[in-house]
This record gives structure tokens, sequence and C-alpha cells, in this order.
């Protein structure tokens, strides 16, 4: 990536999925596209370079807004975002997100001296959390854990996304038909009630679209970025030394693991009209691939690039994309992440790999890119009162 950044203009590729496109890979150039949506369109799909289901030609379905752009987008966005964004509801879910990280501990610490970081802990927590932000219990989390495995899957058919979706889908249909008759204080009912007031309300396939895409999107990308982050902590001993000698520093270094590992995969969009990236042309239909982690390792945006600093300046970083469709839950995931590296570094100051760094395996097959297992050790885990 770094060698296509550095030649002028644009480089022609083939897509896992098939597709050909223009490979975008300089920040400023990543940003315009991904600002500019009269003119790049979200249409094929975020991933369709990727994901094999994500099939540009396949008309767009009712309330899939991913794919949305303008004023139809936007009218999801304005629906949906303040429901999980508005700092009012972060200041709300704070303490639940500390009560469950605190519990996953306490559970780790009763377990024994190691654990996988990722299925013990990441994975349980962001569930937990994305769960309550929609009143959804924990003990249903295999619909959503399903329907995620079969979005992110990048293996996965048109045919295999239906049926991979459908169980969660019909399970937020009865939700949303229950909380209408009932409503409760999850975002759901909230979505349900603010709709009944707008100018257009929202089908119950358009609000069910909304809650499923928040529920898909909401567990494993926060959880792989909280696991890749601290495998790149644990083996960056000087930066954790930072961060335990300043734990003021830790928002910065939450931006930073964003900027360091955000975006994996890359952004598909298609090009509106015949129009230019940086100087170079190209056509009305053409697609392109925005190579976010690229753009954020570009020296002319960030100083000596791929060196992990947590307290560098990571202002207008793409980790959480950027322009009208960045990412809805980037508050929920940064809340996440403050958390649990606050509370790491102070109840467990001992945490360390339990096997080489060599011997970490990472996932394939997925954009979701990150460590598969991180099995970690400790000498002891702090109750959470003495902690604090
Ligand atoms: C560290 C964790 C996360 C990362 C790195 C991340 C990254 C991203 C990126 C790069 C996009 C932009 C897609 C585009 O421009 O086409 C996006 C969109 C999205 N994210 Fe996240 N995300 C994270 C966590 C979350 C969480 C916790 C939620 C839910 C609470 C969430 C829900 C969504 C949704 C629904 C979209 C689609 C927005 C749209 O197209 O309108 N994400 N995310």
């Amino acid at each position: 990536m770094a060698a296509f950044r550095e030649r002028p203009g644009l480089t022609r590729v083939r897509c896992p999925t098939g597709i050909t496109a223009w490979l975008v890979t300089r920040y400023q150039d990543v940003r315009e596209v991904l600002g500019d949506s009269e003119r790049f369109s979200s249409r094929p799909g975020q991933a369709a370079h990727v994901l094999a289901h994500m099939n540009p030609d396949l008309p767009i379905g009712e309330g899939e807004f991913t794919r949305m752009d303008g004023p139809e987008y936007q009218r999801f966005r304005r629906h949906f975002g303040p429901e999980i964004g508005m700092p009012k509801r972060l200041e709300e879910l704070r303490p639940t997100v500390q009560r469950v990280v605190d519990e996953r501990l306490d559970l780790m610490a009763a377990a024994g001296g190691t654990a996988d970081f990722y299925a013990d802990f990441a994975i349980p927590v962001t569930t937990t959390v994305i769960g309550g932000l929609l009143g959804v219990p924990y003990s249903d989390r295999k619909l959503f854990h399903d329907s995620a495995a079969a979005m992110f899957g990048s293996a996965t058919s048109a045919g295999g996304l239906k049926a991979g979706t459908q169980p969660l889908f019909e399970y937020v249909h009865g939700l949303i038909r229950e909380r209408r008759e009932n409503p409760g204080e999850d975002a759901i009912s909230r979505m349900i009630q603010r709709s009944a007031g707008a100018a257009e309300p929202f089908t119950d396939t358009e609000l069910m679209r909304m809650s499923a895409g928040l529920l898909t999107s909401g567990w494993d990308t926060t959880a792989t970025v909280m696991t890749h982050g601290l495998l790149a902590l644990l083996s960056h001993p000087g930066e954790l030394d930072r961060l335990r000698a300043d734990p003021s520093l830790v928002p910065a270094a939450v931006e930073e693991l964003a900027r360091y590992f955000g975006g994996a995969p890359g952004l598909t969009r298609e090009v509106v009209r015949d129009t230019d990236i940086g100087g170079h042309p190209v056509a009305k239909g053409d697609f392109v691939v925005l190579a976010v982690q690229a753009a954020d390792r570009d020296p002319s945006a960030f100083e000596d690039p791929d060196r992990l600093d947590v307290g560098r300046p990571t202002d207008g970083h793409l980790g959480f994309g950027y322009g009208p469709h960045q990412c809805i839950g980037q508050q929920t995931a940064r809340l996440e992440l403050t958390v649990t590296l606050r509370t790491l570094l102070r109840r467990v100051p001992s945490l360390r790999l339990a096997v080489p760094l060599s011997d970490i395996r990472f996932k394939t097959g997925t954009p979701v890119y990150g460590p598969a297992a991180l099995p970690v050790a400790w000498d002891a885990i702090l109750p959470a009162e003495e902690g604090r």
C-alpha cells in the first residue's frame, strides 16, 4: 500500500469479489471521496470489494440505509444516529460499560490466571453493551452473532446472507411489534416512538433494518479493535508504560488505535459522474476502493505514521470513516475502548501475553481483521472497589 501511495495517479485493481476498481491510497484523496456523496455513491455496498454478497447490481432493499445517499440516507441517519451517539445517551451508558467491564474481569479472576482476551473479555463486553442499548438480552446473542458472521464472512453468498440474517430480522420484527404495545427505555422503543411523530414515519422493516444494523455491526468491530489494540500495547511496552504513568493519555491512545487499525479492509464507492480524484480522471460507473488504513499511514497527514504513538495528535484520522456514512457507533466504541483501557491499567497491572507474539493467529475470511484469539496472563486482578 505504501508503494501504491507513492506512485502518481491511482492504481487499477481487480478485487477479490471480481469487480475492477481504482485503488485510492493517499489521505487527501480518500478523505475527498468519503466526504462527497454527490460524486461518489455508497450504492455498491461499503465493502463490495471484499464481501461476495455485496453485489452492486442488486437493487437496494427496503431500509437498506448503508447503500443510500443524500436526503434518502439522511432520513435514516437523523432518526437513529442520536439514539446511540447523543452525549446524554453516552453518559447514561458509561456506568453500564464500567459495570460490564468489571464483571468480566471478576469472572476472569475467578477462572484462573490466563484467558483468551478476545473470547473471554472483548466479545462478551461489546455484546452486552450493544444488546443492552437495544434491549436484547445476552441470552439471545446467538441471533446477532450469527447475523454478523454471515454479513462479515467474505465468502457469504447472497443466499447465505439471507439465511444468516433472516432469524435476526424476524426476531427484531417481533421486538418492534411487542414494543409498539409496551415501550421500554431501549433504543428500539425510542425509535418507534419518535417515528410515529416523524414527517415520514418509518415502516417496521425500516425500523428493523436500523436496529438489526446496530446489533450486527456493534460488537465484533469494537471487540476486534480492543483485542488488536491490546496486542499492540503489550508488544510496545514503552507505550504501555506511558499510559501507566499518565492515564489521562487514554483517550488519545484510543484514537491512535483507531487510526492504526480502523477501517481495515477499506471502503467501496461508485463514481456518480465523470470527475477526477487528485487530478486522475475517473468515469461514471467506475468503482473506487478507499484504502482507509493506507490513508491513515500517509506521511503527509501523520508524522512517522507507522509508529504507534499513544500521545500523538490524531485529529482527522479516518479509522471510523469520514463524511455522511462515517461510523454511527463511533462514540459507543470510543466509550468501550476508553473504559476498558483505563480499567485494565488500574486492575490488571501485571497483564501480559501468555504466548510468544509469533504464536498469535489472525482471523481470515473477514474484513473485521484482528487476532483470532489473544491468550493473556496476569499475577493478580485487583478488585473493582480497590482499584477505583
Ligand atoms: C472500533 C470499532 C469500530 C470501527 C473501527 C468502525 C468502523 C466503521 C467505518 C469505517 C464505517 C464507515 C462505512 C462507510 O463509510 O461506508 C462504519 C460504519 C458503520 N458502523 Fe462502525 N465501527 C466500529 C464500531 C461500531 C459500533 C460499536 C457500531 C454500533 C453501535 C457501529 C455501527 C456502524 C454502522 C451501523 C455503520 C454504517 C453507517 C452507514 O453506512 O450509514 N460501528 N464503521
